[in-house]
């Protein structure tokens, strides 16, 4: 008994016996029978240390490459928001596609530089640019610096001054629009922290004009994301930008950028259905609405919608154990690895992988699936119906490529989950079986 609940083989392996001697592949199997990895992937997959970010690296390509094709046939120039994961061989490929790359911190613009992307493609926003960061990017000579203050804007041609540089400007508006989303990730309504509201738009020109050391390219907005209302509310904001847009250049200022943010929702429930955001709606309903003469580019700055479907995090069920009123999952993988659900109550979609490979499923329970974290937020999913579930087995949390890893830290001193990319599983450190010290066959 002692060896049944300590080890995970034996229970697995009783589990898919059962079902071999048994199974006949059931209706509800089907269903929950998920169709992401075929079963050699999951052999291999269930053979790494858990847990991990796996990469279908071919998914991610296709996604990029719609998301040119389409941009092209609208002549919308596209930078990927480089925030949403920081990947090297990510951006990599999305630099090699010719985007350029909207950063929000210093450190982001040496990072995209690095991984190709030229620094006359590169813009840089954010609210709060230390000295530093605005003095690097200013030497890198980047695209254009994304001013969200009259203060910005002041320092920046300061400085440009002094070290006999000329600074690329653009100014994020906040145009007062609601994004219909969450409200931890909306930015362009007058109660949020970003950009320059109407009240300063007469200063804020006079301060452009009067800045000898900088050049002024065009406007910048981004009002929120995971926005899925995409025709409605990107129309919105594209007739409120026209506005804005002819209000500079009335009052003597040449708007040759127009930046119209990120946002681009993606399918979270039904990752297999969806697994390509719908880039084609965004870019029509821009192209239909936006007002642009042929001298003015018009840029867009995707991040989840490039990245988040192509991501899974990858997990172990440590133990399984019954509360009072219900049934908990106990996974390796915690609000360190993944803080979507307990910052923002973000859904993700749960697989069991282990229990897919098995024909015959005893039954399904509910399950409240829950991480090792000492804080009771750390909580993947309240009442996920599941097939029976065991310890060991490898569950895939859905849809996490975007503000996954990149927001992962290491609260209770856990270790960073690693990077493993579908088309090199091989490289990936295996998992130990610690009764027999030996790698998990
Ligand atoms: N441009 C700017 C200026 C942004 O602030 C953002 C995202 C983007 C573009 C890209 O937006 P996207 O296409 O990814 O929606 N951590 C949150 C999301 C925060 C988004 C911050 N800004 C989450 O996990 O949902």
């Amino acid at each position: 008994m002692s060896y049944i609940l300590r080890n995970y083989g034996f229970f697995r392996y009783f589990c898919n016996r059962f079902s071999d001697i048994f199974g006949k592949r059931t209706e509800l199997s089907t269903i929950y029978y998920q169709k992401m990895l075929d079963i050699n992937t999951i052999e291999k997959l269930d053979k790494i240390a858990t847990p991990f970010y796996y990469y279908d690296m071919d998914l991610f390509r296709r996604t990029v490459d719609t998301a040119s094709e389409l941009a092209q046939q609208h002549s919308i120039m596209v930078h990927y928001a480089v925030k949403a994961n920081v990947e090297r061989r990510l951006l990599e490929y999305i630099s090699s596609k010719g985007f350029g790359a909207d950063c929000v911190s210093g450190n982001e613009v040496l990072h995209a530089h690095e991984c190709g992307f030229p620094a006359g493609k590169i813009v840089y926003a954010g609210v709060g640019k230390s000295d530093k960061e605005i003095y690097n990017a200013l030497k890198l000579g980047i695209e254009a610096f994304n001013c969200e203050s009259l203060q910005e804007i002041y320092v920046i041609n300061e400085m440009a001054h002094v070290h006999g540089l000329k600074a690329n400007v653009s100014v994020r508006i906040n145009p007062d629009i609601d994004a219909h989303t969450h409200k931890y990730v909306t930015t362009g309504l007058y109660e949020n922290k970003f950009g320059i509201s109407q009240h300063e738009f007469d200063k804020l020109i006079d301060i452009l004009k009067k800045s000898e050391h900088i050049n002024f390219i065009g406007l910048h907005f981004h009002i929120g994301s995971q926005i899925t209302r995409v025709d409605e509310v990107f129309a919105l904001e594209c007739r409120r930008v026209n506005e804005i847009v002819a209000y500079f250049e009335r009052n003597g200022l040449t708007v040759s950028n127009i930046n119209l943010g990120g946002g681009l929702g993606v399918d979270y429930d039904d990752p297999d259905e969806n697994p390509i955001a719908d880039f084609g709606t965004w870019f029509r309903t821009i192209s239909e609405n936006i007002v642009r003469r042929d001298d003015q580019k018009v840029h867009v700055e995707p991040g989840r919608s490039l990245v988040a479907q192509c991501g899974t995090l990858m997990s172990r069920v440590l133990f399984v154990k019954s509360g009072e009123t219900k049934n908990f999952l106990i996974m390796d993988a915690g609000m360190n690895d993944l803080i979507r659900p307990a910052l923002y109550g973000a859904y993700h979609k749960i697989e069991n992988l282990s229990a897919s490979q098995r024909t015959f499923y005893p039954t399904h329970q509910a399950y409240d699936i829950v991480g090792p974290v000492c804080e009771s937020s750390d909580v993947w999913g309240a009442g996920r119906l599941l097939p029976l579930s065991v310890r060991g087995d490898l569950m895939a949390i859905r849809s996490t490529g975007a503000y996954g890893q990149v927001m992962a830290s290491r609260y209770n001193m856990k270790d960073l989950a690693p990077s493993v990319f579908s088309d090199s599983l091989e490289d990936a450190a295996e998992a130990v079986d610690y009764f027999t010290l030996s790698s998990r066959a």
